[in-house]
């Protein structure tokens, strides 16, 4: 063993490595070695040199368990406003959709999200954002789409990657500028896709803002003509698309979506067989997102049998937003995939370490304990990496490393 370079080890540790065969990838007692920003090794205690390299620093992990960052790979979390009356509004009987069609939803937010400015946006997105890290969140996904003209879509890709900045974790951003029609194109959809087309989707790139570009396809939003529109000129602009499909209805997004390569296709509760055939072999992943299930009192379960029977991988994220997911914690998520989805503990895990890391195309890098790949560890206040997803509020991380180093 090489171990030329190693700066810190961490030992007896229960390590959930998402790798091998066992479940969980679980090595226990394992250790992890770090080389600089990397993981240099990662295997049984027992095989640990007797005499660490001087200079490494060793830690003794007493046995708690130590997993990859979380990756929470599908969030829209810089926004102004509250729409905590639609809230109220929805459990009087009203639908989201209803509330959509009377100018609320996604509009209200779009609103007050363009009224604020870029400090505040950043200081309210910093603040959600830190909760999800408190979990063990090392990478976070953000979209935009709450501002749906240039300069506010541009507005929200530079808080959203100012988060990152600021809290020390990786974030990937993606345009999201086809969200919904804003109120100035409100009856000239195909207007405002030009518009998205033309103006935001090549500024965004040439900026350097957009890791990715997504759409909203559904009756209250985008046709998969207008999508594919949207999709054709991100390609052409060379950024990688995942698309919001068959929330409410199958709108056969999810097959559009695996036709241009998508990464993923997100929520998923009413695709078919021929969308998930299609996922499987464009090798699209599936991220599911249960908080918003839950919270819109959807009764329509995402297919994981045919999910399963197709292999797509599937993640989990928090889809942390105003109006169908103001939930702020993935922990909560993992718990929920299992019980509303009935999807099992380990499962959730790979959705929010190895399976979110591919949704972002990070795959290479991220999303297991490996040897090459970048160290964004966590150690818990738990033994056994089911404890993280079977209760919720109890297991916290007691340490957070990004990329080799301590998160302060
Ligand atoms: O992922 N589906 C569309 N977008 C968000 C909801 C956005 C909102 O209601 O503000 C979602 O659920
Ligand atoms: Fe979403």
């Amino acid at each position: 063993m090489d171990t030329s370079g190693w700066t810190r080890v961490i030992r007896n540790a229960s390590v959930a490595s998402g790798a091998g065969s066992a479940a969980y990838g679980l090595i226990a007692p394992g250790a992890v070695a770090i080389a600089g920003e990397h993981i240099a090794w990662a295997g049984p205690d027992a095989e640990l040199p007797a005499r660490p390299p001087a200079g490494a620093r060793v830690e003794d992990a007493k046995g708690a368990l130590l997993t990859p960052g979380l990756i929470d790979c599908h969030t829209h979390l810089v926004w102004a406003g509250s729409r905590h009356r639609e809230f109220e509004q929805r459990l009087a009987g009203a639908s989201y959709a209803d509330i959509a069609k009377a100018g609320g939803g996604i509009a209200s937010t779009v609103k007050a999200t363009r009224a604020a400015n870029e400090d505040k946006l950043l200081a309210l997105a910093v603040k959600r954002a830190s909760r999800l890290v408190a979990e063990g969140v090392t990478t976070i996904e953000i979209k935009s789409g709450y501002g749906l003209d240039l300069a506010n879509e541009l507005k929200l890709l530079r808080a959203a990657r100012a988060v990152g900045e600021r809290l020390g974790i990786t974030v990937r951003t993606t345009l999201l500028a086809a969200h919904a029609v804003p109120p100035e194109y409100q009856g000239r959809a195909d207007d405002y896709i030009r518009c998205v087309c033309d103006e935001i989707l090549p500024a965004a790139a040439a900026a350097g803002l957009a890791d990715a570009v997504d759409a909203f396809c559904e009756t209250i939003a985008f046709t998969p003509a207008q999508v594919e529109r949207v999709f054709t000129r991100a390609r052409e602009l060379g950024l990688a698309v995942k698309l919001h499909a068959e929330q409410l209805s199958n709108q056969h997004g999810a097959a559009l979506a695996a036709r241009h390569n998508a990464l993923s296709a997100d929520h998923l509760e009413h695709v078919d067989e021929a969308g998930v055939r299609a996922m499987a072999a464009s090798g699209t992943v599936a991220v599911l997102l249960p908080a918003a299930f839950y919270f819109l009192r959807e009764t329509q379960l995402p297919p994981i049998e045919l999910l399963h029977r197709h292999r797509v991988p599937i993640a989990i994220a928090s889809d942390l937003n105003p109006g169908s997911a103001p939930i702020a914690s993935l922990l909560l998520n993992l718990n929920m995939a299992c019980t509303l989805f009935r999807m099992t503990p380990e499962e959730t895990l790979a959705g929010v370490t190895r399976h979110a890391a591919a949704a972002l195309g990070l795959a290479a890098e991220r999303g297991s304990i490996e040897a090459g790949k970048i160290a964004d560890l966590v150690l818990w206040d738990a033994e056994h990496p089911a404890e993280l997803v079977a209760q919720y509020g109890m297991a916290r991380p007691t340490r957070i490393l990004r990329s080799g180093k301590d998160l302060s």
